[in-house]
Order: structure tokens, then sequence, then C-alpha cells
């Protein structure tokens, strides 16, 4: 089902049955939509009853983003706890897509803002640190992304830790063992001034037996420690368990009634559900964040990846809580009214884009690059070129070495998350290649192995009977998978675009083309290029399936990019600048069932 404008007013009106409660409210998933996994969320009666919500990052940089709500609806991007790259330097030589910045857990104590987190190094065989880095961050005013402290390293042999304050004022963390290990979770005592853990990692509970136990968050409520945790892999088996203690030691009885929160085995749309955590609003009512992915049990198409889902919760006194089921359309609590005057410099979760690059402007919060950026490729209005972003091309191109690595050199993208299952995207490039090779475009990237692109490259002319051929422009469009990808389209740039003739020439105006990404249905993408001054004569050059996009721990961004596809970069011979401008981002409709 497609919800948007008035479309989305219709379904509601339809859907839900008149007889429900006055007080009772509606809403509709996902809360985040987009590569936001793994949510931790808490709400801050001291910050103006706020709702605040991390997700995870793996290699995006800026990383960690927070949302901020009043009303658990508009959730602004307010800040990036990740967003220097000396808090975490090692971030740039990170191996695969699986590696990076995992699960986050927000909680706020006594004034201060805490994200704990891990930073995974997988398949790196040439570094000699630990394949897990736990780390702790603190922020006095989480509005402001410069607030977020360099991060404090801790010992842990495993991942998705967790903070949590006993009333005497002893900290524990609580975190995964991994599978490699022996799964389950574990605990002990923590100082996050120093990052010194206790001497013991004690395991307090190892799940129902499901794979992978994680995520675990605790609870205090009517004199019972409450440990609640993911199973099942954060795939169509994912689940959300339960079990509690009067001790915080334990032992912990599971919920006979587990899974407490599943899509598994069911027709849903919304799929993967679990990995989540809960608080409790101004009124007294209990909500939850999941992570959840809009698949369907087929489970091949969705290019967005793990996004932020919602759903009330029913927690009696002594009780189990009851966690509604995920749907797209959801009602429960009446929700906190809606303010949308929240600090921070980002945008809401469904805003659209229209970023002109003015001068003395900085990269919205939203954008990200694939690992470290490296310095000085990205400029916002260089001399001569007022109103872009000018990208300094890389040697690697977006697929890089293997397919996993790029090592500190970096690759030059930015790019923002898709949010909506139909969009168009779109920017203005000016670009005049120089020497072969020479590309630069927009892409659908997910990972290194996963992206589609639309460039312009410089490539020996093939109608050519010179030996050798010339160079000529071409528009490229090409995708790369663990699936079948459709088959390369090379369509030579027509000579009569405006300012062809002066191509060759490096101090002449470039050519000036607009290039464009358009979610046509749910399950493909098209691919657009042509002269900005005559938007007629723009073609489409490719489809592709959303489903070459649709793989693993991420989400699909939407960016810029410029390479060399191998030649080298260095200051003498920085490569063939490309212009960006009227970058625009357009939502055209959420498919939520
Ligand atoms: C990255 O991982 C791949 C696949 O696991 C491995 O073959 C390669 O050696 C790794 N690269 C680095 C630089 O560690
Ligand atoms: C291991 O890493 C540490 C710190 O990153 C470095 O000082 C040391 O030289 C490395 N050792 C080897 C054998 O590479
Ligand atoms: C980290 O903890 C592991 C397991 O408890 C221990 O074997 C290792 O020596 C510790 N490393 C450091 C640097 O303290
Ligand atoms: C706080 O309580 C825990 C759990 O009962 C206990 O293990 C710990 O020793 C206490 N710490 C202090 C400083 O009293
Ligand atoms: C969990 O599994 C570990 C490792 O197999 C085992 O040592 C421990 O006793 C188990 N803990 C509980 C609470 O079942
Ligand atoms: C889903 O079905 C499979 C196969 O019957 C079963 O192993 C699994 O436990 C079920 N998962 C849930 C969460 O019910
Ligand atoms: C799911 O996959 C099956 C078999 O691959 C196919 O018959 C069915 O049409 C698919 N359903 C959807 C909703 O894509
Ligand atoms: C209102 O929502 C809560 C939370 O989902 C639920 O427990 C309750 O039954 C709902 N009330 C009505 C009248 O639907
Ligand atoms: C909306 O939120 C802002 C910022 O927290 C607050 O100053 C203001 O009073 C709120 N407005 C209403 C009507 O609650
Ligand atoms: C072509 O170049 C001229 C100057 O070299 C410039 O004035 C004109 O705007 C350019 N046209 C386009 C469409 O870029
Ligand atoms: C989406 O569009 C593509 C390309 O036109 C088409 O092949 C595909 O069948 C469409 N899919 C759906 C679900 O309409
Ligand atoms: C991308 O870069 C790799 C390694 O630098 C190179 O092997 C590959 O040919 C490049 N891809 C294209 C399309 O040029």
């Amino acid at each position: 089902m497609l919800a948007g404008g008035s479309l989305a007013c219709l379904a509601t009106s339809l859907l839900l049955p008149l007889a429900l409660a006055a007080s009772n409210s509606t809403f509709t998933n996902p809360i985040l939509p987009g590569f936001f996994p793994d949510p931790s969320c808490t709400f801050v009666p001291e910050w103006d009853d706020t709702f605040f919500c991390a997700s995870s990052s793996f290699n995006a940089f800026p990383g960690i983003p927070i949302h901020a709500s009043k009303d658990l609806t508009n959730w602004k991007h307010v800040s990036n706890v990740l967003n220097r790259a000396e808090q975490l330097p090692t971030l740039a030589i990170t191996n695969k897509s699986t590696s990076g910045i995992w699960a986050s857990t927000i909680r706020y104590h006594e004034g201060t803002f805490f994200v704990m987190t891990t930073l995974v190094f997988d398949d790196q065989p040439q570094t000699n640190f630990s394949r897990w880095d736990n780390i702790v961050f603190h922020s006095m005013n989480p509005f402001d992304s410069s607030s977020w402290s360099d991060p404090v390293h801790f010992n842990f042999t495993g991942y998705d830790t967790s903070p949590y304050w006993l009333s005497n004022g002893t900290v524990l963390v609580t975190g995964s063992h991994p599978w490699q290990v022996q799964p389950g979770i574990t605990q002990t005592t923590i100082d996050l001034t120093t990052g010194e853990v206790g001497a013991n990692f004690r395991y307090i509970w190892n799940g129902t037996g499901g794979l992978a136990p994680e995520g675990p968050h605790i609870y205090f409520k009517d004199d019972w420690y409450y440990l609640m945790i993911a199973e099942g892999g954060t795939g169509v088996n994912h689940m959300e368990t339960i079990a509690r203690s009067k001790s915080i030691d334990g032992p912990y009885t599971p919920n006979p009634n587990n899974p407490i929160l599943t899509n598994a085995n069911t027709s849903q749309y919304f799929q993967t559900v679990g990995h989540a955590d809960l608080w409790q609003d101004a009124s007294g009512n209990w909500w939850g964040a999941a992570l959840s992915t809009r698949s369907g049990p087929n489970y091949t198409t969705y290019p967005m990846g793990r996004e932020t889902v919602l759903y009330p919760v029913t927690w009696k006194a002594d009780d189990w809580p009851i966690l509604q089921p995920v749907r797209g359309q959801m009602s429960g609590w009446q929700k906190p009214a809606t303010n949308l005057s929240i600090a921070g410099e980002g945008p809401f979760a469904d805003a659209a884009d229209y970023i002109t690059f003015p001068p003395n402007s900085s990269l919205p919060i939203h954008f990200v690059h694939w690992r470290i950026p490296a310095n000085g490729s990205y400029t916002i209005s260089p001399p001569g070129h007022p109103n872009t972003l000018r990208l300094s091309p890389s040697r690697l191109n977006l697929t890089a070495f293997d397919g996993n690595y790029a090592g500190p050199e970096g690759q030059t993208f930015v790019g923002r998350r898709q949010t909506d299952t139909l969009f168009t995207y779109s920017v203005n490039l000016e670009f005049s290649p120089q020497q072969q090779g020479d590309e630069a475009g927009i892409s659908v990237f997910l990972t290194q192995n996963h992206h589609i692109d639309l460039g312009v490259v410089l490539l020996p002319n093939t109608s050519s009977s010179a030996s050798p051929k010339p160079l000529a422009p071409y528009f490229r469009f090409s995708a790369t998978s663990y699936l079948a990808v459709p088959p390369p389209v090379l369509v030579p740039i027509h000579s009569s675009y405006p300012n062809y003739t002066t191509l060759s020439d490096p101090n002449a105006t470039p050519l000036n083309l607009y290039l464009e990404i358009k979610a046509i249905n749910v399950t493909h993408y098209a691919f657009s290029a042509g002269p900005t001054d005559a938007m007629s004569d723009v073609i489409t050059i490719g489809y592709a399936p959303a489903a070459d996009v649709s793989f693993g721990f991420t989400g699909t961004l939407l960016g810029v990019y410029a390479t060399t596809n191998g030649r080298s970069v260095n200051a003498s011979s920085p490569g063939t600048p490309a212009y960006i401008s009227e970058w625009r981002y357009t939502p055209q409709g959420q498919f939520l069932s």
C-alpha cells in the first residue's frame, strides 16, 4: 500500500475502526525510514520532554546519527556522535561493509548523555588490534555534534554493549559475546570515565536458543530486573525475547511467552523485526523501537535496509511487557502533542533536499561519506564556482580494490540516505574529463560490492576507425552486485550539447549535465541524463532492480562520486574536478504493506 499526501489520509480513515477509543492515536512506520538500524531510544524529561534515538552507521561517516522528537512521529536529525576523524581514526581502514559502527545504546544519566557502541573490524588479518573496539561517548548537549566527546575505549570481546546504572552508583556493562566465542549475554562493572572493566564478564543469560543472542538492554520495574535481547540473527528469523530476575546478577527466568516481538513466519511486509529498546513517556505509557526491513517474507527487495519502527507497549505491574506487533499502520497510546520546535541543525526524517552549496556553508549533517573522507576532496563554492560542491577525484572508484577495502586514501563519494520507496534524486554536474578513465556521476550506493552508477566518463571512441582511437565522453550506466546486474550501457554524449566542442580544453566552460535517479516503482530504479539547459533532451539510460542493492546490514545512499578509475592522483596531478550543484531529493511515496 502506498501512503503519501492525501492517499495516506484516505488509507487511515478507511483502515482504522471508528470504534477506536478517542484517546488512542494512530501512526505509521517506519518512524526513521532508511538506513537507521539497531535503534536505541530514551525519553528525557529534563530536556523538555524529548525523545532521543541513536542508530548504527557501519562505515558511514559522520556516524551514529541522533534523532530527537517531541511527539514520537516527527523526528529531527539533531547531531552525529561520530563527527571528527580524530574521534576514531581507525574507521578509515575498516574492511568489508559489515565493519564499522554496530549497535549503539543511548542513555541519559544525571545530566549527561552516553552513547556506548562497538567499532568492528571484520576480516582484517593485517591489523594487530582486536576485532571489537568497544567505546563510550558522552555529551552535555545532544543537539550539537561538536559536544560529543572523544570515545573512552574499554576491553570487551564482543559487541552491542549497553550501560546500566544501579541505584548505588555502580555502572554495569552488558554485552553480547560473538558466535565465534560462546554466544551469550555477559555483564561486568565499568568505570565510564576510564573504561576500566571488572575482572570477569559473567554469562547472565544465553537466550531461548535462537542464533546470536545480542542487543541486550536492562530495565528495572516493580522490583524486577528485566533483560531484553534480540535473537535469531538480523534476518527473517529475528525476534526479541526477555527474561527477569529479582537480582541484577541473576538467575534470569525467561518469559514463557517468548518471543515478545517478531514478524518471523508471517507474510507481513515489515520483516526482520527485532533489536529493540523500551522507554516510558511523560504520561507513564511505555513505547518501544526496533529495526525492521520492508521486504516481505521473500526478502529480496529492501534497498533501504533495516529501518527504525515504533510500537506501543502495555506493561502491567509485576507482569511481562506486551509489545504490539509491528505493521505499517499502527495504533496505540495517545502520543505527546506535536511540537516541531526542536533544536539542532539537521532535517526531519521525511524531509526533501534542495541543497545549493552556497558560499560559507558546510555539508548538511545528514550527508555521509563511506569511511572517513580524505582532506580537501570536498569543497563548497570554490573560487570561480559559487554554489557548487567541488569533488576532487579519488584514484579508487566506488568498488575500490576487491569491493571490501579502500584504505586510508579514501573514495570520493558523498550521499544521503534513501528514505522513501519512491523518490527522485538529481544533481547538475559540470565536468570536462581530460584523461581516459576520468569519471564523475551519481550512484545508488549500498556497499562497495553493491552500487548502481550513472557517470560521465572519458573512453576511447568506439565508433572511430582512427588508431589510436580518440577519447570521447560517454554516459556510462553500470551496476555491481552479488546478484545479476543489468548489462552496462554506454551512450555517447551528443556533440550538439552546449560547450561540447570545448570539452578537451580544461580552461573552457565544462559540460553542464543533469543526472537523475528515480525509484519508478517498488522494485526498480531508472537512471536518466541530459543537458541541463534542455530538459526535453533528458533520456533514460538504464533501469536496475532494487534487489541488486538489497543486502547485509546497511541501506542505500544516493550520492555523487568522482574517480580516475585507478590512475594515481597527487598534488601535482590532482585529476579533473567535478562540480555538483542543484542537489535535489524529492519524496514520492512510502509502501507500508
Ligand atoms: C578484506 O576481506 C577480504 C574478504 O574477507 C579479504 O580477502 C581481504 O584480505 C581483506 N582485506 C584486508 C585489507 O584486510
Ligand atoms: C600494533 O599496534 C600498535 C598500536 O596500534 C603499534 O604501536 C604496534 O607497533 C603494532 N605492532 C605490530 C607488530 O604491528
Ligand atoms: C581484554 O580482556 C580479555 C578477556 O578478558 C583479556 O584476555 C585481555 O588480556 C584483555 N586485554 C587488555 C588489553 O586488557
Ligand atoms: C552496588 O550494588 C551491587 C549489586 O547489588 C553490588 O554488587 C555492589 O557491590 C554495590 N556497590 C557499592 C559501591 O555498594
Ligand atoms: C551460557 O553459555 C555459557 C557458554 O556456553 C555457559 O558457560 C554459561 O553457563 C551459560 N549461562 C547461562 C546463564 O546459561
Ligand atoms: C519460524 O519457523 C521456523 C521453522 O518452523 C522455526 O524454526 C522458528 O523458530 C520460527 N520463528 C519464530 C520466531 O517463531
Ligand atoms: C515471492 O517469491 C515467490 C517465488 O520466488 C514468487 O512466486 C512470489 O511472487 C514472490 N512474491 C512477491 C510478493 O514478490
Ligand atoms: C490503546 O493503546 C494501548 C497500547 O497499544 C492498548 O493497550 C489499548 O488497548 C488501546 N485502547 C483502545 C481502546 O484501543
Ligand atoms: C516546544 O518545544 C520547545 C523546545 O523544547 C519549547 O521551548 C516550547 O515551549 C514547546 N512549545 C510548546 C507549545 O510546548
Ligand atoms: C557554454 O560556455 C559559455 C562560455 O564559455 C557559457 O557562457 C555558457 O553558459 C555555457 N553553456 C552551458 C549550457 O553551460
Ligand atoms: C517496475 O518497473 C520495471 C521497469 O519498467 C518493470 O520491469 C517492473 O515490472 C516494474 N515492477 C513492478 C512491481 O511494477
Ligand atoms: C574500478 O577500480 C578498480 C581498481 O582500481 C579497477 O580494477 C576497475 O576496472 C575500475 N572500474 C572501472 C569501471 O573502471
